[in-house]
């Protein structure tokens, strides 16, 4: 098979005609971002006024909402192109990887025994089941059934952010942003739930002498993570674990980092995520987080149509937890037990908001 190269660290697709397909998918995805949904946004608002003025009851639950809002052609139109795009995404990844399977897989055991840096992972893993139930983003076999389910990732983060992310410019941003501890001393970083690595590599590349770790609950995830590594030389150790779970000793490091992991997990792990992290961060040390805005518990947007858009991840998305996450007391939780919490730190150059916490 033909290794056709790569776009930024991503390896492409294993046939032309593959590649093409998928671009055409980015292209839905824009035109139903861009052109959709400013229809959709006056289309809903009219909707909801409507029923409103018809029936004299508030649109105010999410049930409610729905019912309103699923029957408008355009609004079922962007729910339809969304879901679907996604699902044409994820069909034609999996069949490009896997026409070269044999390939990559060869590629991975490679690189499991290469350096700079290091790869953990343990076939015997236990998945809890709040991860291994779910297929998020309904991508099949979710981040730890496939072997190959690292390369399907990174092509669908691809396609999801539109090319705006070919070299890793997203993670890229917001790590190089990131504050540090109030004395600037960066030993050890912590990358939780890293995924492909792309954060991970961005701090080594921002400190080159620490020692920075990523870890995540899929082992396709870490090996692919590592492999990415090696190929940009860059001494990064990965492991599968969990993060609230992770192993490491207690003030072990300066630097915990978390990228769009907490809408993912369960309201009772997020609790126990907040005080591991805790426990591994040196006093002083500090803890980033970027994450969907939090609305705390029965906040409610201005605009009921932005509550069932904030709550399509979670009912046609594999996005099990995200609602529940959006409306959390996330800051009073991350408040129980760090002396600082910032809620929207300014200096963030990133898509979502960044939370800093002080030990
Ligand atoms: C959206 S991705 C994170 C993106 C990544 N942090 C980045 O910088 O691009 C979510 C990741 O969280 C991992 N994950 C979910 N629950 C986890 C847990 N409890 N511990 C460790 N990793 C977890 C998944 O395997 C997946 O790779």
């Amino acid at each position: 098979m033909v290794d056709r190269g790569h776009l930024g660290t991503m390896p492409l697709g294993t046939e032309r005609d593959d590649d093409s397909y998928l671009d055409f998918v980015e292209g839905v995805r824009i035109f139903n971002q861009a052109q959709v949904s400013s229809v959709v946004a006056q289309k809903s608002a009219e909707a909801i006024a409507e029923y409103e003025a018809r029936t004299g009851e508030k649109v105010a639950t999410i049930e409610k909402i729905r019912e309103v809002l699923d029957p408008v052609p355009v609004v079922a139109t962007r729910n339809r192109l969304s879901r679907t795009s996604q699902e044409m995404m994820w069909e034609k990844v999996i069949e490009t990887y896997r026409k070269r399977e044999p390939e990559l897989l060869r590629e991975l055991e490679i690189a499991d025994r290469s350096g700079p840096g290091s790869v953990e992972y343990d076939p015997n893993f236990k998945h809890p089941d709040y991860f291994a139930k779910v297929e998020f983003h309904i991508q099949p076999g979710n981040y730890h059934a496939d072997p190959l389910a690292g390369y399907i990732y990174h092509y669908g983060t691809k396609v999801f952010f539109t090319g705006r992310n070919n070299n890793d410019d997203v993670q890229r941003s917001a790590v190089m942003s990131s504050p540090l501890p109030k004395d600037g001393i960066v030993r050890r970083v912590l990358d939780q739930a890293c995924s492909v690595g792309q954060s991970t590599t961005a701090w080594k590349e921002r400190f080159p002498q620490a020692e920075v770790w990523g870890i995540d609950a899929g082992a396709p995830m870490v090996r692919y993570a590592h492999k990415r590594a090696v190929d940009m030389g860059l001494d990064v150790h990965f492991a599968q674990r969990l993060a609230e779970d992770c192993k490491f000793p207690d003030n072990y490091f300066d630097v915990v980092y978390a990228f769009i992991m907490y809408h993912e997990v369960p309201q009772h792990i997020m609790k126990a995520i907040i005080r591991e992290t805790h426990r591994v961060l040196r006093p002083g040390g500090v803890y980033i987080i970027v994450d969907f805005p939090t609305r705390g518990p029965n906040g409610k947007a201005s605009n009921p149509a932005s509550d069932y858009f904030r709550d399509f991840d979670t009912h046609d998305n594999g996005e099990p937890y995200a609602s529940d996450f959006v409306y959390s007391d996330f800051h009073g939780e991350l408040r129980k037990v760090f002396s600082e919490v910032i809620e929207n730190y300014e200096g963030a150059k990133t898509f979502l908001p960044m939370r800093v916490c002080y030990k």
